[in-house]
């Protein structure tokens, strides 16, 4: 299901105000995520950096632990907001726990001065690896090269 202008506008909105919550004290660098419950609610998330660096939490999978923790596993759109002229795509664990809830994502990437572009997952993520996939689906994912 398409996306509509008014939707975007709305997990837009909600992206770039996330945004200014972000915990972000070593990097300075804060993001805002909102997606879009295929039963039309949105949940956010912001990065929540640590003094144990590797502990950060990405805004992109805060805003989906949300989503799931409010009941939401079907996700089809995610909004994305940083201060950057060109905007940040999300980070491979990001599209890796993306993909797991929203397989058919639609992604809006959100920069300063109005920059926007739009994407999918499927386009920054072309290889998910899925329960399918652990469970034997016999998906290829490359060349049969032999062995
Ligand atoms: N960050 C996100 O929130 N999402 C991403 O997809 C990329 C990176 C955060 C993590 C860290 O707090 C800061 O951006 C710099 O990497």
């Amino acid at each position: 299901m398409t996306v509509t202008t008014a939707e975007w506008e709305r997990l837009a909105a909600a992206a770039w105000a996330v945004r200014s919550h972000a915990y972000a004290p070593a990097s300075g660098f804060q993001v805002g995520a909102a997606v879009l419950a295929a039963d039309g609610r949105a949940f956010v998330g912001c990065n929540v950096e640590n003094a144990s660096y590797g502990l950060t939490i990405c805004a992109e999978r805060a805003a989906v632990c949300a989503a799931v923790a409010a009941g939401a596993r079907d996700l089809r759109a995610v909004a994305i907001a940083t201060a950057l002229a060109v905007p940040a795509t999300p980070c491979g664990a990001c599209r890796q726990v993306l993909a797991e809830f929203g397989p058919d994502l639609e992604v809006l990437l959100l920069g300063d001065h109005g920059a926007r572009q739009l994407t999918t997952l499927a386009v920054l993520l072309p290889a998910p690896f899925t329960f399918a996939r652990l469970r034997g689906a016999q998906t290829a994912a490359g060349t049969d090269v032999g062995s």
